[in-house]
């Protein structure tokens, strides 16, 4: 099932919506955290910087939005409180060990260099998926003239994609390759986490 048949039957219901809201600020939150884990000890640039405050800015906006539907509603990450939990939780790890692997196989990175690759790969990855998503999420939320918005975000989303492009370009001349297959990874959890969504919303059906 494709991604806008999941999200209008989440929309239509409050707390999954609200749910759905949690579940995206919880994949912001576990973002913000892996690129504050993959900062090396001294070289950290100001756009890495900017780049972890704005996810944990997301994650905290989209956490704000839940109170526009409801009150009392997802009050932390547990299981209760997400779509698709399994998945949602699967998705960004999965896609992080299963880049490390690849740079470790095709390129021989360890350490600060690999966890570096990686951020780099992941993060781009999930920034185009990002690009693709919350511009759909929002034409729904004003076609149903919701108080939710999620427009701020799109606009720093699209920052973070060049800004990837920009640091990709410094990494490897063969950034392109690397990035291919990054994708083809991301595309597969996408589908699972897609899968693990429309299986949920056929059960509460
Ligand atoms: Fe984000
Ligand atoms: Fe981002």
């Amino acid at each position: 099932m494709k991604f806008e048949e999941n999200l209008s039957a989440i929309l239509k219901d409050n707390i999954l919506h609200a749910k759905w809201l949690n579940t995206l600020s919880f994949m912001e939150n576990a973002g913000a955290k892996k690129i504050s884990a993959s900062e090396d000890k001294e070289k950290v640039s100001l756009i890495i910087l900017k780049h972890a405050a704005e996810e944990h800015r997301h994650a905290y906006y989209l956490k704000k939005q839940i109170a526009k539907i409801g009150e009392g509603l997802c009050e932390n990450y547990e299981d209760q409180y997400l779509i698709a939990p399994k998945a949602s939780k699967y998705y960004l790890n999965n896609l992080d060990v299963k880049v490390c692997k690849y740079l470790k196989k095709s390129l021989g990175l360890e350490g600060n260099d690999l966890k570096f690759a990686a951020y780099l790969l992941v993060t781009y990855a999930i920034e185009l998926r990002a690009d693709e998503l919350y511009p759909v999420y929002q034409d729904a939320l004003s076609a149903m003239d919701s108080k939710v918005t999620v427009k701020s975000i799109i606009l720093e989303e699209e920052g973070h994609l060049e800004e990837m492009i920009h640091q990709l370009k410094a990494f490897s001349p063969d950034w392109e390759k690397h990035a291919t297959i990054a994708v083809d990874l991301e595309k597969n959890l996408y589908e699972h986490w897609m899968i693990g969504m429309e299986e949920e919303l056929a059960e509460l059906a």
